[in-house]
């Protein structure tokens, strides 16, 4: 059974995402593109990678965004052709399938394929690709999953927000080590990707497995630092998550965990909640013999910030 994940979910981490994410990875995965690279983002979501990588590549550059949600791939176009006009950029649609950014250094070339990953990389191009990248995906992948990518992938891989089990809810309650069992155990759930979800693991299994091909592995802490304001919303939706995960996979401590929800929820509602959730971020290097010389960075254009989307 393959995992669904909501749209509002998505939006309403995109902005904590993008504040959280490596610059220096980023910079080193861009360092190593050729003139006009060929992206594939794997679970690409509503598109929250490509509307802050992009503008970091800058130069003309082709997505090809895969999910199984066909919705989320429709998101995702209306989300980055909005968010492109907000701050002055052309956007327009070739034909129904490709949307172009016209952005000063070239433009982005933006199309979706719709592919269950667990058949993955057999159903993927990637003969198309200078670099595949993800985000928040590879903690939901089993470790044959990901052994069989490093192993067909011969381009840069980057995987951002790879959860770490780093988290922490401010200040201490009691049930917090409970309902951090039970999340920690509903992470390791079969998440349709042919086996346990690697969970907490990811960071050192991408390490593993592109370092078993002779890729070079580096990383860095992408961690989320959550208080109040404008992360009000989030914390809740985390409360919320923590505690149904945890009850799933604990009902006997149902009771508590339901009061450690309400306890929480309500330090929330009076601004006295902060949390800080472990992620890393991963890029994965080929060795460099033969690869084309990166082109000069132009300057960069920027997306917009997190706006509510335009719906069909
Ligand atoms: C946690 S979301 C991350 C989305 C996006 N990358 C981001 O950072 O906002 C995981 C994404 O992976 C997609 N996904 C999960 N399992 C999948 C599968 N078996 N095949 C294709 N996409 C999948 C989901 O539809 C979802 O869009």
């Amino acid at each position: 059974m393959s995992e669904e994940f909501e749209l509002d979910w998505l939006d309403l981490r995109e902005p904590h995402d993008a504040a959280a994410r490596s610059e220096a990875l980023a910079e080193a995965l861009i360092a190593r593109l050729p003139a006009r690279p060929r992206l594939m983002d794997l679970g690409a979501g509503t598109g929250s990678l490509f509307r802050w990588l992009a503008p970091r590549i800058g130069r003309a550059q082709a997505w090809t965004l895969v999910d199984q949600n066909r919705e989320m791939t429709e998101a995702a176009f209306d989300t980055i052709a909005d968010r492109a006009e907000q701050v002055g950029l052309k956007v327009t649609f070739p034909n129904r399938r490709t949307l172009l950014v016209h952005a000063p250094g070239g433009a982005w070339r933006v199309e979706a394929l719709i592919a269950d990953l667990a058949h993955a990389p057999d159903n993927l191009p990637l003969q198309n690709a200078d670099a595949v990248v993800c985000s928040a995906l590879c903690d939901l992948v089993s470790a044959p999953w990901l052994a069989r990518m490093a192993a067909a992938i011969r381009v840069p891989f980057y995987a951002g927000l790879n959860v770490d089990g780093r988290d922490r809810f401010l200040p201490p309650v009691p049930g917090d080590a409970l309902v951090a069992r039970g999340f920690a155990r509903d992470q390791g759930r079969d998440k349709g990707f042919g086996g346990r979800a690697l969970g907490a693991k990811a960071a050192a299994e991408i390490a593993r497995a592109f370092g078993a091909q002779g890729y070079q592995v580096q990383a860095a802490a992408s961690d989320w630092v959550l208080r109040g304001g404008p992360a009000t919303s989030l914390l809740s939706e985390l409360v919320f998550g923590h505690a149904e995960a945890a009850i799933a996979q604990d009902f006997r401590h149902a009771a508590q965990i339901s009061a450690w929800r309400e306890r929480r929820l309500q330090q929330g509602s009076l601004g006295r909640l902060q949390a800080r959730i472990g992620h890393r971020d991963v890029l994965a290097l080929p060795p460099e013999a033969g690869w084309p010389a990166a082109a000069p960075v132009p300057a960069r254009a920027a997306m917009a910030p997190a706006l509510p989307r335009r719906r069909r």
